[in-house]
């Protein structure tokens, strides 16, 4: 048995992280410590309290004090630090919290995990530190680090302290990079599920630009497979790219979902760009496919509709969210344009 600590794990990828381990394997018990910000929602996990191999404590991991307590009760084997300000938008309008949460809450972990002593920490990574690429190019492993905004910066910071406390210490660490995700319960202010719920409330769909930014989507239980992969066999001291070769402009994405839901591409609305938008997103994700066995089960074209899908069948999740404390931002930055 394992004890593992989850951090994050309210969010889009932490919970589906959780509901994917707690339904496969009854050899871990996982401890998911959340602040519960804007993004981190219970309902994520619904029914998962029951669970024994479960428990779940309110917090902010930039607190030593709680996280001391947490590694001396629970001595845990391994730490996965998904916790973070997730979204680049907010960064650009605020950029603090993600330096507290992104790297003063990293580095917090970081310690408690030396002193401590755990087997592996892993830290969950983006693509995103990468900074852009042209037309041609994929992101490899040694491709030099060079975020742009304030959120892949204090990503940066984090990933490279991870790699610099296993340099320095020996602490057994592990990064992995991977590309943008799209899934269930992923919040409403990132590109799909808003462009999904804007098409059915029929109202604009605004897109930075010229709408031919490039991302490399990946759906988000092919990540946590790989996750879990890097965590108990990867290499320690070593990055892991993890992408699913899908490269697909903004525009086309939102076409797709247009299409399905079978609503009028008058809907697109072509806004300002977002400010030091990143170009093009592209992963090359042999090592962890050569040196790991893994590769992406899911089919972007059924994926896509399967998420798309979950969202016409989940209106009360989202409705929740878009009516409750988030309502304001989300009227300010997206519906009135
Ligand atoms: P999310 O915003 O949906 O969830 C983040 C979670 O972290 C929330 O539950 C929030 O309450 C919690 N949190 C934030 N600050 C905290 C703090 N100080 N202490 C404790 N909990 C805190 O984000 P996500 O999309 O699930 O992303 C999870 C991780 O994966 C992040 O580290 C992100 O950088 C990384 N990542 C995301 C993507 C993507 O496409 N979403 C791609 C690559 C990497
Ligand atoms: P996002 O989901 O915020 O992920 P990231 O910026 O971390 O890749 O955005 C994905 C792409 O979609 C990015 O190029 C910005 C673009 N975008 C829009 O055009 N309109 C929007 O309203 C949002 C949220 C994103």
């Amino acid at each position: 048995m394992k004890t593992v600590l989850v951090t994050g794990g309210a969010g889009f990828i932490g919970s589906n992280f959780i509901n994917h381990i707690l339904s496969e394997r009854d050899d871990w018990f996982i401890v998911n410590l959340d602040k519960l910000t804007y993004a981190g929602n219970l309902e994520n996990l619904k029914g998962i309290e029951e669970n024994k191999n479960y428990a779940f404590v309110k917090g902010d991991i930039i607190n030593g004090e709680l996280i001391d307590f947490l590694f001396t009760k629970y001595s845990f084997n391994y730490v996965i630090n998904f916790a973070a300000e997730s979204h680049v938008d907010r960064s650009i309008l605020g950029s603090e919290v993600f330096f507290q949460s992104n790297v003063i809450g990293t580095n917090v972990l970081l310690e408690a995990a030396r002193r401590f002593e755990v087997e592996r920490f892993l830290q969950i990574s983006t693509d995103e530190v990468y900074g852009s690429l042209g037309a041609e190019g994929l992101f490899t492993e040694t491709t030099p680090i060079a975020p742009n905004s304030p959120y892949s910066s204090s990503k940066a910071a984090a990933d490279l302290m991870a790699l610099s406390f296993h340099h320095t210490y020996g602490l057994p660490v592990l990064v992995t990079r991977c590309s943008n995700n799209y899934g269930s319960y992923q919040f409403p202010e990132k590109l799909i599920p808003l462009m999904i719920i804007n098409a059915l409330n029929d109202k604009k769909l605004p897109i930075y630009g010229d709408g031919l930014n490039v991302r490399d989507w990946i759906y988000v239980i092919d990540h946590n497979r790989a996750v879990e992969k890097v965590l108990e066999n990867g290499r320690i001291g070593e990055v892991y790219n993890i992408g699913a070769e899908q490269e697909m402009t903004n525009i086309q994405i939102v076409k797709l979902i247009l299409k399905h839901l079978g609503k009028s591409e008058d809907l697109i609305e072509f806004v300002k760009d977002r400010l030091g938008h990143d170009r093009r997103y592209a992963i090359d994700a042999a090592k962890i496919k050569t040196e790991l066995n893994w590769k992406p089960e899911f089919v972007f074209e059924e994926a896509i509709e399967r998420t798309i899908d979950w969202y016409l069948q989940n209106k009360e999740w989202w409705e929740r969210i878009i009516s409750g404390e988030y309502a304001k931002y989300y009227a300010e930055q997206y519906l009135t344009r």
